[in-house]
């Protein structure tokens, strides 16, 4: 099965909001990762707006060629941004304001009635929803019952793994739950702290159908390149699926 990559480009905003300039610029960013490889473009528009602003989404469901897959938190705010902009895709996330970023996933079990309102109404606008939640059946059953097709897997606590039985421990988890998910009709998507070092573990789990990947693009763009650094990972995910 083939493997898609969206690529976060939250921090190309916020290099531009460090300074309030209008560079480095988000549509030009998007192209060249569409163009790299890109299978999708993912962008959270946060509460305290630190990086991504309400124009940066307006302007870029104009211009991108692919698809926009926007990151929110489950709020009113949000809801009305998301059915006004329509972006393809729609990922809802915790937040904290204090967090540096998306800490963990979702704790969709204790709060399903107001989840599952949620997903009805992007759904009712064709948007297709995503919860983002960690590797854990009871999150995946509280998925199932809001009735989204897609969940999200959060990767960070693998990606943070301190030791090599940590990280084994965390991927066996991660696919435990993707087959899990799969066996309830859900899709499932995967992200959060992959780099070119462990990417390719999580891209073999032959289950997943999208990693959603932004810092270390973005990061390992100021040495080669935004373009090659797209493309670089999107070859590792493809690799990864070929052997
Ligand atoms: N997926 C989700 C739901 C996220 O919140 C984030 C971070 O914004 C990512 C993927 C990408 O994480 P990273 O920037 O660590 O690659």
């Amino acid at each position: 099965m083939s493997i898609f990559l969206g690529v976060n480009i939250d921090h190309i905003a916020t290099l531009r909001q460090a300074r309030g300039t209008k560079y480095p610029s988000l549509i030009d960013a998007a192209l060249i990762c569409e163009n790299s490889g890109a299978d999708s473009i993912t962008l959270h528009l946060r509460e305290d707006r630190r990086h991504i602003q309400d124009n940066d989404v307006i302007e870029l469901k104009s211009r991108l060629t692919t698809k926009m897959n926007l990151e929110m938190a489950a709020t009113d705010e949000m809801l009305k941004i998301a059915s006004n902009v329509l972006p393809e895709d729609c990922c809802l996330v915790p937040e904290k304001r204090q967090e540096l970023t998306t800490e963990g996933g979702l704790d969709v079990a204790s709060q399903i009635v107001r989840m599952k309102e949620v997903c009805t109404q992007l759904s009712s606008n064709n948007i297709k929803t995503s919860l983002f939640i960690d590797a854990d059946k009871r999150q995946i059953d509280a998925a199932a019952e809001c009735g989204v097709p897609i969940i999200e897997i959060h990767t960070g606590h693998y990606a943070d793994a301190a030791s090599k039985a940590e990280s084994e421990l965390e991927l066996k988890r991660i696919s435990d739950a993707c087959e899990y998910a799969v066996s309830l009709g859900i899709q499932v998507n995967a992200g959060h702290g992959l780099t070119l070092l462990n990417t390719t573990a999580v891209a073999k789990i032959e289950s997943i159908v999208e990693l959603n990947i932004g810092h270390s693009i973005i990061s390992r763009a100021l040495f080669v390149g935004l373009a090659n650094a797209t493309s670089e990972m999107k070859a590792l995910l493809l690799e990864s699926r070929a052997i």
